[in-house]
């Protein structure tokens, strides 16, 4: 009998999502039952970082005699886990708290508590303006919520957002949620140092610290023998990794831990993010060529295409140090390497010209996908106090519009040049849009959906391409 073919007219028939209520890119928490007297309800919002956190403060609840539930009436405590990289990132929330809050009408005895970027940027102002929140917790304080909790439960109302040079929650297991049990992601380190003038992390994610490379190293090995065939090394600026024993005996930068996380095992996947262009070494990358499993993809945010406006960016390298990263990467990993961006369209002062300077770069690299964003200024961040946000929003938002229609023909072009090939998938889940079909990515970060026969979620096969859209390559297993 002939295979099932996915064709893409197949793939157009696009499904709603399955938080229909929630934006796309919010995560509600897995439920885990083992009987614990209290109930945890938990939204993670914003970056990677904070989804692995949230999966950090449910270990410590977990400890604290707190299940987590996918139902928000089920829950005794709710938990916004909040970004605010964007405005658009702070409305959501504010947004969701009124829904929680009319939920708490019908349910008076329900604690809520905002944690994250959000909870860190506003502290203690959070309780003045939103009645509903019981309790306002920062990135570096979630060792402290079972206190916090305490004090909630006797009728106050609680914060602590104190920053930290230290904490990286090193000897925390975390609770997997939402987890496929083929990958995972591990915190790598904490905070950063860079202050590109138009960003707030620095502000809500405080000072740059690195983890115990041994505690890394340990997570990786734990999470292989759990099952799981992928790991993604998180940190806002994963270059800069440095960490140095207490005895000064050992010194680790991240090439090096990229080779210990590497050498768990050859079935292990190894993938990270983010890169900054101005911190990403040819030792890196060497470390990346010699390795299989090391997966051959990197986000290297690019954010603008014009050396000007990277300067008033402050984000301390040029248009022309950019494409020589470009060019080593392409050097010593080659043509195929998947490389991804982020990119600002309409930050402060650009020009029609350094916006078109964005869009060569653009076609120069030719990214196999990008996130991109309309610039938004954010208080307190250098930007917002030197530089007057000055690009008119329907200016920014057509930028916006050529960038991503730029990207969607790259997009595509990256995708063509996979079919006719074989790649080795890791299979995570099956597919969406039918039973019949399984999804993984291969090493570049594509999305490859074929036909299941007798494969499973974790397995590694050949896929050999025959068809693909922009976003996604389609095929069949190969022996
Ligand atoms: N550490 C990463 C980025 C983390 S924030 C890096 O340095 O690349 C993720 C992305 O959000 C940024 O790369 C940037 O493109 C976007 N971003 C950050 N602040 C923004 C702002 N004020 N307006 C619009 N986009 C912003
Ligand atoms: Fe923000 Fe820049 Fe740090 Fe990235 S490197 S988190 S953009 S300050
Ligand atoms: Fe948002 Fe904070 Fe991440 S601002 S993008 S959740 S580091």
């Amino acid at each position: 009998m002939s295979q099932p073919i996915l064709t893409l007219d197949f793939l157009d028939q696009a499904t709603a999502p399955a938080t229909e209520q929630l934006p796309a890119d919010v995560r509600v928490t897995e439920a885990t039952h083992t009987g614990r007297s209290r109930r945890l309800y938990i939204e993670s919002y914003g970056c990677q970082m904070n989804f692995s956190d949230s999966e950090i403060v449910s270990s410590i609840l977990f400890d604290e005699g707190f299940d987590t539930t996918t139902e928000l009436a089920e829950a005794d405590l709710v938990l916004l886990n909040t970004c605010s990289i964007r405005e658009k990132a702070e409305i959501t929330v504010r947004q969701r708290l009124k829904e929680i809050n009319a939920h708490k009408r019908r349910q008076p005895g329900l604690l809520v508590g905002v944690l994250g970027c959000m909870a860190e940027r506003l502290k203690s102002k959070f309780l003045e303006e939103e009645q509903i929140v019981d309790l306002v917790v920062g990135p570096d304080a979630y060792r402290d919520l079972p206190r916090l909790i305490k004090e909630v439960d006797n009728g106050q109302r609680s914060v602590n957002v104190l920053l930290s040079r230290e904490e990286t929650y090193a000897d925390i297991t975390p609770v997997r949620l939402n987890s496929n049990g083929v990958s995972a992601f591990i915190s790598i380190m904490r905070g950063c140092d860079n202050m590109c003038s138009f960003c707030v992390v620095p502000f809500t994610r405080g000072r740059e610290r690195s983890r115990d490379a041994h505690s890394i190293v340990r997570e990786a090995q734990d999470l292989f023998v759990k099952g799981f065939k992928e790991v993604t090394l998180l940190g806002q600026n994963v270059d800069s990794y440095k960490w140095q024993s207490a005895d000064g005996s050992e010194f680790v930068n991240f090439a090096q831990l990229l080779e210990r996380v590497a050498l768990v095992s050859p079935e292990l996947r190894i993938r990270f993010s983010t890169s900054h262009p101005k911190d990403i070494t040819d030792e890196v990358l060497h470390t990346m060529a010699r390795y299989d499993n090391v997966c051959n993809y990197i986000h290297l945010p690019a954010q603008s295409g014009n050396s000007r406006v990277l300067e008033l960016m402050n984000r301390t390298y040029d248009r022309e140090w950019y494409l020589d990263r470009v060019a080593a990467i392409r050097r010593i990993l080659g043509p195929d390497c998947g490389i991804s961006t982020d990119m600002i369209a309409g930050f402060c002062s650009e020009t029609e010209e350094e916006h078109q300077d964005t869009l060569s770069l653009m076609d120069h690299v030719q990214y196999d996908m990008s996130y991109m964003f309309f610039y938004s200024e954010r208080p307190g961040t250098l930007a917002a106090r030197k530089l007057a946000d000055d690009v008119p929003l329907d200016v920014k938002k057509r930028r916006l519009a050529e960038i991503i229609e730029r990207q969607q023909q790259h997009s595509l072009i990256r995708s063509q040049m996979g079919v006719g090939k074989v790649h080795r998938v890791l299979v995570e889940n099956v597919s969406k849009r039918s039973t019949e079909h399984l999804s993984g990515r291969n090493d570049q970060n594509k999305v490859v959906i074929f036909p299941k026969k007798h494969y499973q979620k974790g397995d590694y096969v050949n896929v050999l391409v025959h068809e693909c859209t922009s976003t996604t390559l389609l095929g069949n297993a190969v022996e």
